[in-house]
């Protein structure tokens, strides 16, 4: 599984990519609002960072429009993958810029139609949004799991990009329903490592390594 950075904070992406571990950003635009940058120059100097796919969304909610903004988010570098949201007309926008050679995330998934919808359309990745579905008392993880068997069962290329993660149990979840790529903030990133046991073991070990006055 794949993990990317939900986040437009550069200084953030610089230190996870540091650890080899990044293979890609999103952003959307309460991230691109919370970075209180320019959305060219911030994403520009993401793509500079990872090498990975970054996720830049279009504005426009009609077609002619989404797809001057997609083509022109495109310009940017050659690992920008153009977010669009699922309406018709981001439907018909994806196919448009996948036919162009554009790579596409298709944003705000609330179901396995929709879902279907990307795959039927081309799209490089469709972002399920489990937290705002768990929100609502709706098993956000039943969609990956639905999303899962439909694209197996016509081995639909699109990837299953999970979003809104907010826990570290989604994390586990999402590899065992099989997404292709986890996108969470850096503080989930980081509660991935932590484990008390691991903590106090190594204390002892290094408190017994002391004890032999050796040196490696
Ligand atoms: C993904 O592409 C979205 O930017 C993100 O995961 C949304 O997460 P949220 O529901 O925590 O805002």
């Amino acid at each position: 599984m794949k993990f990317f950075l939900d986040t437009a904070d550069v200084d953030e992406i610089r230190e996870w990519s540091q650890t080899g571990l990044l293979d890609g950003v999103t952003t959307n635009p309460s991230l691109i609002l919370k970075s209180g940058r320019d959305i060219k120059e911030v994403l520009a100097e993401i793509c500079d960072i990872v090498d990975g796919d970054v996720s830049g969304e279009v504005a426009a909610t009609d077609y002619d429009t989404m797809l001057a903004e997609g083509r022109e988010l495109a310009k940017i570098a050659k690992n920008i993958c153009i977010k669009l949201p699922i309406t018709m007309d981001g439907l018909r926008a994806c196919k448009t810029l996948v036919d162009e050679g554009f790579k596409t995330n298709m944003t705000l998934c609330f179901s396995a139609n929709q879902a279907l919808l990307v795959a039927k359309a081309g799209g490089t990745y469709v972002s399920p949004f489990i937290g705002r579905l768990d929100d609502m008392a709706i098993d956000g993880m039943e969609l990956i799991e639905e999303i899962r068997v439909i694209f197996d069962n016509y081995d639909f290329d699109t990837e299953i990009l999970a979003a809104s993660i907010r826990t570290v149990n989604h994390v586990k979840d999402c590899a065992l329903a099989g997404a292709d790529v986890a996108t969470m903030p850096p503080s989930t990133i980081e509660k991935l490592v932590k484990h008390p046991l691991t903590d106090a073991g190594l204390a002892a070990f290094l408190a017994d390594w002391e004890k032999t006055g050796q040196k490696i």
